[in-house]
């Protein structure tokens, strides 16, 4: 008997050790996911004009939502903090940085770690950056990227308070059994070279590449077809031809992300942020149209 339990607890013991080496493994695995730190970045010159801040403006503003993230005047949000975030998941601590050259943020960085982060999805410190939509800004033109940057360059500084990314062993966990999916950096091509310019038009392809610096496959899926808003869990429709967009006139699709109005007279709710995109210039919101139209 003495024997046989003796063997039991042998096994037993050896379980819990296999299990623990598997998460160490996974947990190990996760931290490397995480500091990715490859030698990636083009370089580009920042503009000072007038005219460029203003574009800048409008980027940011309107049609990359980086406030939605990174909160009014991009001073910095928490995502993830129990301290701030009332049922923060056990994630530890994450914040969209405050993007200002106040003393909490981030803005005297260089241009060529902004490049890295915003266009490759890597921090200013060689961090491998999640929830930050890199996989989608990579598509920026080197003229818009530099616009977007000297807007940044005037904002006030702010020193309101923010915490560095602390994540927690448990999300380390999951990140190595990959169950957080893929980190922006690892959706980039890293080797492709940018686009220089594009000239501003309703074309179809103007709007496809309003589409990826909009971010509308963050929520929508990366073929547009629907899929879920990663910060609440809703369920977002199809916007190509196979959906109810498909049958919608230009008109009706202004009106939709101008006012939230659908044709049928229903909202739409906040967490698709038309609010923001409703700013958009007529003609930006058509070239989304046109191209979306080519979808099926
Ligand atoms: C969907 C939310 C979201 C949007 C939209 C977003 N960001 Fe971020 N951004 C984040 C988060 C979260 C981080 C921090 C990620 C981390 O630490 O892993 C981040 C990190 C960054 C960093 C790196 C800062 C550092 O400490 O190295 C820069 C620069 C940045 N964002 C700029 C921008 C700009 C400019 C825009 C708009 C064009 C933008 N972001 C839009 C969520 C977002
Ligand atoms: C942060 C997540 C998010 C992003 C980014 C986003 N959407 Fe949405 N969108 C949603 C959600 C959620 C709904 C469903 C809202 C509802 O049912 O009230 C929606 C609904 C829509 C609808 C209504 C479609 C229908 O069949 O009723 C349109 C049109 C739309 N989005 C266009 C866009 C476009 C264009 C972009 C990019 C410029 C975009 N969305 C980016 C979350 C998002």
């Amino acid at each position: 008997m003495g024997k046989i339990l003796k063997w039991v607890g042998i096994v037993i013991g050896g379980l819990v050790v296999v299990v623990l080496l598997a998460v160490v493994v996974v947990y190990t695995l996760g931290r490397a996911k995480f500091s990715q730190n490859a030698n990636v970045g083009h370089p580009v010159t920042i503009p000072t004009s007038a005219e460029a801040v203003a574009r800048g403006k409008y980027l940011a503003s309107s049609v990359m939502g980086c406030d939605g993230c990174h909160g009014p005047g991009l001073q910095g949000q928490a995502f993830f903090d129990p301290a701030v975030v009332p049922n923060s998941p056990p994630f530890g601590i994450l914040y969209a940085p405050n993007l200002t050259t106040g003393q909490s943020g981030v803005g005297s960085m260089s241009d060529a770690q902004f490049e890295r982060a915003i266009r490759h999805g890597i921090g200013e410190d060689g961090r491998t950056l999640l929830i930050m939509p890199s996989q989608e800004y990579t598509h920026l033109t080197d003229e818009d990227f530099g616009a977007l940057i000297a807007y940044i360059k005037t904002l006030p500084p702010s020193d309101a308070p923010t915490k560095p990314r602390a994540l927690s062993f448990m999300a380390y966990v999951l990140a190595g059994a990959g169950q957080l999916g893929q980190l922006p950096y690892e959706q980039i091509d890293q080797n492709a070279a940018p686009v220089a310019s594009l000239a501003a038009s309703t074309s179809a392809e103007y709007g496809q590449y309003l589409s990826h610096i909009a971010a509308c496959r963050d929520c929508h899926g990366v073929d547009l077809k629907g899929a879920v808003d990663p910060e609440t869990g809703a369920p977002t429709p199809s916007l190509t031809n196979s959906g109810e967009v498909g049958g919608w006139t230009v008109d009706q699709f202004l009106t939709a992300l101008h006012t939230g109005a659908r044709p049928d007279g229903s909202q739409l709710s906040e967490a698709m942020p038309w609010m923001a995109y409703g700013t958009m210039t007529d003609n930006d919101l058509t070239a989304i149209y046109n191209y979306l139209h080519t979808l099926n």
